[in-house]
């Protein structure tokens, strides 16, 4: 099973929208698929034709360990799981700020379940708090989804780093596996510099320890298409709703690309011969409890905002 978890705090960067597309494309392969919402504004429920006043509660159920996993994921199509959200999920973080290990009670509910998943994809909330580090302690894969306007990059710095204290914490499996850019417009010059400066950051990460050393842009871009934007309001994946247009081919695209990657990583050697510091730093604070819920402050060099060194209070 592998469980990928797409991310970005910032919201309409096309992270519902990378879950619902290519969760299907597996699934009408044949694959086991569920995709987990863990977004208060619930859209990929509403994504997939699920109405969430007409659920319980869902992920929030499972995260205030009211109810099992199994119990609240609903089958929306063929090889295809949900596990819904509803309004409910805003009240999670504040109920679990003093559950200890309220970090890893979505791993710990995915962990119980059957595991008859080929593949989880968990959808998270523009955020970096209490349900994007469940997501993230759940997952042993993260995908980026950016928008590559003007600012793109500003916080992707502090992204990166909530994903480092994660694994250096809470999950070493998790890497940063892959950047997918959406929303792409071919035409314009922005998107093709925003590329090539991903490039070079991630470059200039080989090699080195940190959780994004390995981390690849896809080599398909998912371009800006009105049947995309389209697709939700009809409670449509995009292979039902128009399955030739331009989004339907990049998303079938991707996730052919994410399920035939080659497991012989050649850059896996690289790391293991040269093993270098992380060029991001994470500077443990001063007297902190590894058991319940330390703070670290980290710093950054890259991407953050005034290219200042960062402080990054999230507790983890
Ligand atoms: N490639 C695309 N082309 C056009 N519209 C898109 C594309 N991807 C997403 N959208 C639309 O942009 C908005 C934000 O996308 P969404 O996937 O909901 O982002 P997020 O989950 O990051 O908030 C939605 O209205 C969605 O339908
Ligand atoms: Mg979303």
């Amino acid at each position: 099973m592998r469980t990928i978890a797409v991310l970005n705090q910032k919201g309409g960067v096309g992270k519902t929208t990378t879950v619902v597309n290519i969760a299907a494309a597996l699934a009408a392969a044949g694959l086991k698929v569920a995709v987990l919402d863990l977004d208060p504004q619930s859209h990929l429920t509403i994504h997939l034709g699920v109405e969430p006043e007409s659920i319980e509660s869902g992920s929030y159920k499972v995260l205030t360990q009211s109810a099992l996993f199994e119990e609240e994921i609903l089958l929306v199509r063929p090889n295809l799981w949900l596990l819904p959200a509803n309004i409910n999920l805003v009240g999670a973080e504040s109920e679990l700020v003093s559950v200890v290990g309220r970090e890893t009670i979505l791993r710990e509910a995915i962990e119980r379940g059957e595991s008859k998943f080929d593949y989880i994809f968990i959808d998270c909330a523009p955020s970096l708090g209490l349900l994007t580090l469940n997501a993230l302690a759940a997952a042993e894969e993260a995908l980026i989804a950016l928008q590559p306007h003007f600012l793109a990059l500003q916080g992707l710095g502090k992204l990166l780093q909530t994903v480092e204290l994660v694994n250096k914490r809470i999950n070493p499996s998790l890497k940063v596996k892959w950047i997918l850019l959406c929303i792409f417009d071919s035409r314009a010059s922005l998107p093709n510099e925003v590329r090539a400066d991903i490039e070079k950051f991630l470059k200039d990460a080989r090699g080195t320890d940190c959780a994004w050393a390995e981390a690849q842009i896809l080599p398909v871009n998912i371009r800006r298409n009105i049947k995309l934007a389209e697709a939700p309001s009809y409670g449509k994946t995009i292979f039902e709703y128009e399955q030739n247009c331009h989004g339907a081919e990049d998303y079938r695209k991707v996730a052919e690309f994410i399920a035939t990657e080659n497991k012989k990583n050649l850059l896996a050697t690289e790391v293991a011969e040269k093993k270098e510091q992380c060029p991001i730093k994470i500077v443990e604070a001063a007297g902190t409890n590894s058991q319940e819920a330390s703070t670290g402050r980290v710093t950054a060099d890259l991407y953050t905002e005034g290219k200042e060194a960062d402080t990054q209070s999230d507790r983890i």
